[in-house]
């Protein structure tokens, strides 16, 4: 049997899954669904879909993984021998991992071109026409959006090809706490600004009227995205732990510290956002304009901008390798291909389809199907169609076919069972609450329900 690798040690586990939630996720997506979605309601929703639907999942995800030690499409074949069609449940969680990777390395290259950018001191703005304009300009041109998407997924392959993945880790494992601490002081310096109490009602006091069955598809959407859930990578992470690890408290700490990275996301932007006078519902572009204002506003604001972008680069980084992870694993256990092949094959096919993405605004601005660009559609193909999706049928494969016994078996460390009420609590969300909770909103978003 071939060798597989494993987590070294309980903590490294934590700040792996960690490396995978926390990313573009909380940085870019999350303030500005919020925005566009109205605040406070949109916030509200996300929540309630995080706490029944996303972390059951992902529980469930891990017990799967840790209990197979295989790919996402393996384990069902693993765990389900006489039901092979589980096995689809891989297969949809390899079509969504390649379209995220396709629009997520393209923002993360806009990324990578903040980086340069407040190096070279040209965001320096506050008013939110110039702010608008730097950025229209980088999407806009087709070179530059382009070249920065190719350079993130020649970095990423690099990063695999060099078999250094595991020191990446450990470089987000030191620089991580450094992001938090620089989000406190983005929050201290927005909620300062003059016209922050706005930005904070926006956020936080709910207008119920603006809640419509678009927004909540919207932010369970969101709920799986941010955990990465729905489409295998938790499953995969979970065929790499250990034993002895506790998975619903790992669970549960991830969801609790990658919330928190969102929450302040929030609370550095939307004050800001009022403060100067920029829109709420200004879209993708939203973070790229308001943090550098944030920052200009600020003694040595230049310096910590730098740093904010690059320490957004590098847990980009983290939540990408943990996306390829999905179908590398699976090619390299069930075709045994080389890693390097497998990730090289994968970064192909990312490329030719986040070509069409990244010149969205652009070349290929008339592409659309559903009245969606290419960027938007694989965003929406993945967020609100597949992973959702992948979600009901590992709660329907938990709840009805493998049964409480087996998940108790499963989240069990060494044959201990600590806490059997929570399993059953566990057992109750997977088998009814999460799949009708999931099939109502997406029935219901379609139009059908
Ligand atoms: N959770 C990651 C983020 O928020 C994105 C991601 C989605 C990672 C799906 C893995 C799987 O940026």
């Amino acid at each position: 049997m071939a060798q597989r690798d494993g987590f070294t040690s309980t903590f490294g586990v934590l700040v792996a899954t960690l490396g995978s939630a926390v990313g573009l996720g909380n940085i870019w997506k999350f303030p500005y669904l919020t925005g566009t979605n109205g605040g406070a309601g949109f916030l509200l929703v996300y929540l309630l879909a995080t706490l029944l639907v996303g972390l059951p999942v992902m529980i469930a995800e891990i017990m799967l993984g840790r209990t197979a030690r295989a790919n996402a499409v393996s384990t069902f074949e693993i765990l389900s021998p006489k039901q092979p069609f589980w096995k689809a449940i891989g297969y949809m969680g390899l079509v969504a991992a390649v379209l995220i990777l396709a629009f997520y390395t393209e923002v993360a290259g806009w990324v990578f071109a903040y980086v340069v950018k407040s190096l070279t001191g040209t965001l320096g703005h506050t008013d939110p026409s110039s702010a608008k304009a730097t950025f229209g300009t980088l999407v806009s041109s087709p070179a530059q959006a382009l070249s920065w998407q190719w350079l993130v997924l020649v970095i990423t392959g690099g990063i695999i090809m060099l078999g250094v993945s595991k020191g990446i880790e450990a470089v987000a494992k030191k620089l991580m706490p450094l992001l938090f601490l620089l989000l406190i002081a983005l929050c201290v310096r927005s909620l300062t600004l003059p016209g922050a109490a706005e930005g904070l009602r926006f956020l936080f006091a709910p207008d119920f009227s603006k809640i419509g069955t678009g927004v909540l598809l919207t932010a369970l959407g969101l709920a799986f995205f941010k955990l990465s859930i729905g489409m295998g990578t938790m499953l995969t992470y979970g065929s790499y732990f250990r034993p002895e690890q506790n998975i619903p408290t790992t669970a549960a700490r991830v969801m609790v510290a990658d919330l928190s990275v969102s929450l302040l996301a929030g609370m550095a932007i939307f004050p800001a956002v009022f403060a100067f006078g920029f829109e709420p519902a200004a879209g993708p572009s939203l973070v790229f304009m308001t943090i550098p204002a944030v920052f200009d506003s600020m003694p040595g604001g230049r310096i910590f901008m730098t740093l904010f972008f690059i320490l957004t680069a590098i847990a980009s980084l983290g939540a990408m390798l943990s996306i390829l992870e999905v179908p590398v694993a699976m090619m390299t256990e069930r075709w045994s291909y080389s890693r390097k092949k497998a990730t090289l094959i994968t970064l192909a096919v990312v490329a030719l389809l986040g070509a069409p993405a990244s010149l969205s605004q652009s070349l290929t601005q008339d592409w659309k199907l559903f009245g969606l660009n290419a960027f938007d559609l694989f965003d929406y193909l993945s967020s609100n169609v597949l992973l959702p999706l992948g979600g009901i049928l590992i709660c329907l494969f938990v709840g009805w076919s493998y049964g409480i016994a087996k998940l108790s078996a499963g989240l069990s460390n060494d044959g201990q069972l600590k806490n059997r009420p929570l399993v059953r609590t566990l057992f109750v969300l997977l088998r009814y609450v999460s799949p009708l909770l999931i099939a109502i909103v997406m029935l219901k978003a379609l139009g059908i329900f």
